[in-house]
């Protein structure tokens, strides 16, 4: 039986979004970007993604590290990485954002999105989840940036579309928040 390391090391399940992009995408080099300590790389790198994890944060990348070397997982690599430089250096089959762009400075966010396009092989994937804020939905949480209608459908334009939807949650607080989520492929 494979033993659930997210559980072992008390990291949350991987993102919804991350575990439903599994299921149509084989392992191959996947970035996953503001990846905290661990929670979507460890859960990747269990299925046989190799996987380079940054976040700005030294003491998420050092937990996550240290899961790394207990469970000897050289299929990830975790690195402190500030994304608004927005320079990959390396092409990925595979690029996962949940829940980070919105921690980035706005004036950066299109060359991040641009960066990230171009570091995607031909016929691989960029998964993105972030918080918008709307005529009829603003976002009640003070993120630096947020999305508008339709913005990330019109970036990703030329991209196969395989999921998208700019979906209403609730919080704890009843307060409305909303999210676009799109799963992209690029053409080979
Ligand atoms: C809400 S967490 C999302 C974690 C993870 N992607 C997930 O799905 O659980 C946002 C992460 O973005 C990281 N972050 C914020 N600004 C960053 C930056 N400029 N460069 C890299 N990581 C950053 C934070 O340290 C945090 O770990």
């Amino acid at each position: 039986m494979v033993v659930d390391l997210n559980s072992r090391y008390g990291l949350n399940p991987a993102h919804s979004e991350v575990v439903e992009a599994c299921k149509i995408i084989e392992p191959c080099d996947t970035l996953d970007m503001g990846c905290s300590n661990g929670r979507n790389a460890v859960h990747l790198g269990q299925l046989g993604f190799n996987v380079t994890a940054i976040d700005a944060n030294p003491g998420a990348i050092n937990m996550l590290q240290s899961i790394i070397n207990e469970e000897k997982m050289d299929n990830i690599k975790a690195k402190v990485y500030d994304i608004n430089n927005a320079n990959f250096g390396e092409d990925y089959g595979f690029i996962s954002c949940t829940v980070t762009l919105m921690f980035m400075d706005p004036t950066r966010v299109d060359d991040i999105l641009a960066d990230m396009q171009k570091r995607t092989l031909a016929g691989g994937y960029n998964l993105i989840v972030c918080a918008m804020s709307t005529e009829e939905h603003p976002c009640p949480v003070g993120f630096p940036f947020t999305l508008k209608t339709d913005q990330l459908r019109e970036a990703y334009e030329g991209w196969e579309l395989i999921k998208y939807n700019e979906d209403v949650g609730t919080m704890h607080n009843g307060a409305k928040l909303q999210f676009a989520t799109i799963l992209a492929r690029k053409s080979s």
